[in-house]
């Protein structure tokens, strides 16, 4: 199975997710913004996680999913860490759904940095998929 971790994260919260995920999965979770992030092969499943900034999305994040090729990813599943709200996994879907990917309905949040329980909870979420 061919999979793909994808996230923006400013503070390190969501990038501590991405990671734990990631590990579970066995590959290297990717900021959206750095070299090699877009996904040109097909992936059998992409995880891809941000956070909420004054109740939108990171414009990283947004062009991301803007520009991603829906015809390569065969599903995802999302992840969010924010304040108190889960909207950024609401926004995350609908980025998803319009560019015809199907998208879990579970997903996985921690409110801001995750604990180590929360990143062993990460990790078994990931499991769910492999
Ligand atoms: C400028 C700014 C705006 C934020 N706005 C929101 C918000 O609207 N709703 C919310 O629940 N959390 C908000 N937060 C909290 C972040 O979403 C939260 O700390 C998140 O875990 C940051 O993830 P990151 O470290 O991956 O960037 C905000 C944080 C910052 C710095």
């Amino acid at each position: 199975m061919n999979i793909a971790v994808r996230y923006y994260s400013r503070k390190g919260h969501t990038k501590a997710v991405a990671d734990a995920i990631a590990k579970a999965a066995g590959v290297s979770a990717v900021s959206v913004d750095s070299a090699g992030a877009d996904i040109n092969e097909p992936v059998d499943f992409l995880f891809i996680g941000g956070a909420l900034y004054a109740h939108r999305l990171d414009k990283h994040l947004k062009e991301y999913l803007s520009g991603i090729k829906g015809e390569n990813v065969k599903k995802a599943a999302v992840f969010s860490t924010a304040a108190f709200s889960k909207h950024a996994v609401d926004l995350i879907k609908k980025g998803l759904a319009e560019k015809g990917i199907d998208v879990e309905e579970e997903f996985f949040y921690a409110k801001s940095m995750p604990s180590e329980a929360q990143l062993k909870d990460a990790e078994a979420f990931a499991e769910k998929f492999l």
